[in-house]
């Protein structure tokens, strides 16, 4: 019995999806909302871009409980990725919290279904740039981020970091690394995104389709 009604066929006629070359696909996890506050800043600085849009999506949960499925869409957040999202944008914003100096499980299953894309080379040469939202200042940010970045290398992406020409970077009590976005939530998850995290974020997400538009030209 499949643990997900909501991925789709590895048969996805990849050659039919309607190209839509202007758009960053910022897809995200997030269990108690701060990787999904990044993602929406990453949003706002990919469209502060003129040319650029965002598209927000967000993958579904996975559970050893096969019994169960989730509803189509989801309560809150962005809708469900779907293959053809990853086909049509120019880049793409990767973030998730970290689980164990890892990406979480339900971001990695989701690239475990994309090896159709990976055979037709369908993100070949595309940019993309990784954020991640983590419990303590040192539990794992950097290899967060570096393991987000393993699939996409697979698949042909360009990874695209965060410069430090963004002051911020130098000056950030928090989060902010130059492999991606960060965020330092608190052990109890109330630590509110921080000025410089936030514009670490939106900086992110406006270089990122600065180089897309280019790349695209
Ligand atoms: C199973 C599990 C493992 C976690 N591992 C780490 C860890 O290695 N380091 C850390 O700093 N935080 C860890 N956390 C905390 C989450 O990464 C943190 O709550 C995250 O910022 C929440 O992001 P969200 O609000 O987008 O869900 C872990 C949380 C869970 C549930």
């Amino acid at each position: 019995m499949s643990c997900k009604l909501f991925r789709m066929a590895e048969s996805f006629p990849y050659n039919q999806a309607m190209i839509t070359d202007k758009e960053i696909l910022v897809l995200y996890y997030s269990q108690h909302g701060a990787t999904r506050q990044m993602a929406r800043l990453i949003a706002r600085g990919v469209e502060q871009v003129d040319g650029a849009r965002a598209r927000l999506r967000t993958v579904a949960k996975v559970s050893a409980v096969c019994e169960s499925t989730e509803p189509g869409i989801p309560d809150s957040g962005a809708p469900y990725v779907e293959l053809r999202d990853l086909e049509e944008c120019m880049g793409l914003a990767l973030g998730s919290p970290t689980r164990f100096g890892n990406m979480a499980a339900a971001m990695k299953y989701f690239w475990d279904g994309t090896g159709g894309l990976w055979m037709n080379h369908t993100l070949v040469g595309k940019p993309a740039a990784l954020f991640t939202s983590t419990g303590t200042m040192h539990g794992g940010q950097e290899s967060t981020l570096l393991s987000m970045m393993l699939p996409l290398l697979h698949h042909g992406m360009v990874i695209v970091g965060l410069p430090y020409s963004q002051p911020e970077l130098t000056s950030t009590q928090s989060g902010g690394t130059p492999y991606g976005a960060s965020h330092v939530a608190g052990i109890a998850n109330d630590r509110a995104i921080s000025d410089a995290e936030k514009k670490l974020c939106i900086a992110l997400g406006a270089h990122l389709a600065r180089i897309a538009l280019k790349l695209a030209a």
